[in-house]
């Protein structure tokens, strides 16, 4: 897999930039009661975070990809290098911070119903800032994903980049995804700035609605509350699938594809997003994408962790 880490020379790749995590991943056979002393039946330490685990599946999926964002040097820290190596993840653009903890999750994954509950500590390492983003060469990436986290430095990369698509050809501009995980409001003004556009915990239903914020009724630009004229919106729903709309207000649907077993959730989202970026950066239509993202989801809530998912 590391062959395929840079890709053929000069071949554009995708950028994901957001958090990485170390989770340490403990597997139980039934969720234990507060307080009480328990074995599981594994454990284990597994990269972890949004736009992480999105370059593992892109890698897995044989998507010459980078991931960007902040590490701090130390144990945790080699674990996760070492491992983004073997997925032959591209960490140029880590960007190395002087002090502060490397973010830790515990995972408690029920394989009885494949149900993740997460603890995460990410308190003290500074976020990725515009001043790092500025180092990126644009012209070497066809896609850059940003997962929402610091919002103001987010908002001035996601500039960077679009005064980088005015001036280049079509052919060479740089397609930009956003992942709202949770609807902070903090985060909403980074909805305008994305051509595709993915929401998270949004209530079913009217998710699409509360992104697509009033562009319906005469757009709205970059940096208003909802996703910007032209914007393709997507939202997941576990096992209930997924929904977009896209740049013309043609809405599509994809229903999941659950697994025999139900085994692991962590991280199905990031690879949805991955699967969905993978297929629209190969040309592919939504209806297609978002099927194949479902599909590649599926799969991976059927096995432990990321292996096996193509
Ligand atoms: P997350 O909460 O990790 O962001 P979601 O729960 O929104 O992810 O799910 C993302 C995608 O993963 C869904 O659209 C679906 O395709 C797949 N998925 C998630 N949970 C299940 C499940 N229980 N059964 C089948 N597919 C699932
Ligand atoms: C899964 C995940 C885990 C991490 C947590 C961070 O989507 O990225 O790998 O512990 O979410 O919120």
């Amino acid at each position: 897999m590391a062959a395929r880490a840079g890709g053929a020379a000069g071949e554009r790749r995708i950028l994901c930039v957001g958090l990485v995590c170390l989770d340490i991943i403990s597997v139980v056979e039934t969720f234990p009661a507060e307080d009480s002393d328990t074995r599981c039946v594994s454990q284990r330490w597994q990269r972890g975070g949004n736009a992480s685990n999105s370059c593992t599946v892109l890698a897995l999926l044989g998507a010459p990809c980078a991931f960007m964002g902040s590490l701090v040097p130390g144990p945790a820290a080699d674990f996760i290098a070492a491992d983004f190596q073997r997925r032959g993840v591209d960490t140029a653009h880590i960007a190395w911070q002087p002090r502060g903890d490397v973010p830790c999750a515990c995972c408690l994954v029920n394989a009885s119903s494949g149900s993740r509950t997460i603890v995460l500590h990410d308190t003290n390492l500074p976020d990725v800032t515009a001043r790092d983003f500025e180092r990126v060469d644009l012209s070497r990436y066809k896609w850059i994903h940003f997962e929402a986290r610091n919002a103001a430095e987010q908002e001035a990369m996601l500039e960077r980049v679009e005064r980088h698509n005015r001036a280049a050809a079509p052919g060479q501009r740089v397609r930009i995804s956003v992942e709202l995980e949770k609807p902070r409001q903090e985060l909403l003004p980074l909805m305008g700035r994305g051509q595709v556009v993915r929401g998270g915990a949004w209530p079913r239903g009217r998710g699409l609605q509360l992104m697509g914020g009033a562009r319906g009724a005469g757009g709205r630009g970059p940096g208003s509350r909802g996703a910007g004229v032209g914007a393709t919106l997507i939202c997941a729903w576990a096992e209930k699938g997924a929904d977009a709309v896209g740049p013309d207000g043609e809405l599509v649907h994809s229903d999941a594809f659950p697994p025999e077993t139900l085994v692991d959730t962590l991280g199905a989202g990031d690879t949805f997003n991955a699967a969905v970026i993978f297929a629209l950066a190969e040309g592919r239509t939504l209806q297609d994408a978002l099927t194949f993202g479902c599909r590649i989801a599926g799969r991976k809530c059927g096995i432990q962790g990321f292996d096996g998912i193509v």
